[in-house]
């Protein structure tokens, strides 16, 4: 699926009547589906200044409430970026879920300036994430945004 494909199956769904939780439970099964690279796919919404895990596929982690500015996913609210990381272990902020990811992105979900959340995808494979890649989730992104803002 492209990005416009799950922006407009994400659109048709609440054209229906399908409330906010589960529109989001459905964008990340639906992200999750999208490449055998993401070995786990989230969303986190910010609020008071942490990103608090909403919903996602994967193994269980316990960064469920990350504060902004830490690890990669609270490195992309204080810089207000898109963030790739070829290679975690590379990093020092960062904050670690399971042993078997090699590399990750976050794409925020930002209504004009006011960021609301992100997408937080992680891969067993190392530089698993392209420019394809961050264009298909800033798409999604962008219908996320109206989601969440509603
Ligand atoms: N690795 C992230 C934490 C979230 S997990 O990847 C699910 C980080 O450094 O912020």
């Amino acid at each position: 699926m492209t990005g416009a494909h799950v922006s407009a199956t994400l659109e048709q769904l609440r054209l229906v009547g399908v409330g906010r939780d589960e529109l989001l439970r459905t964008a990340v099964k639906l992200i999750h589906d999208n490449s055998e690279h993401y070995d786990w796919t989230g969303i986190y919404l910010l609020k008071d200044g942490v990103l608090e895990l909403h919903n996602y596929l994967g193994a269980p982690t316990e960064h469920t409430r990350i504060p902004v500015g830490r690890g990669v996913c609270g490195t992309a609210v204080a810089e207000n970026r898109t963030v790739n990381v070829p290679d975690v272990s590379a990093l020092e902020n960062y904050l670690s879920c399971n042993v078997e990811t090699k590399s990750e992105m976050v794409v925020l979900i930002q209504k004009g300036e006011r960021i609301l959340g992100q997408i937080d995808i992680d891969s067993h494979t190392r530089n698993a994430f392209s420019e394809e890649d961050e264009k298909f989730l800033e798409r999604v992104a962008g219908k996320l945004a109206e989601i969440v803002a509603d």
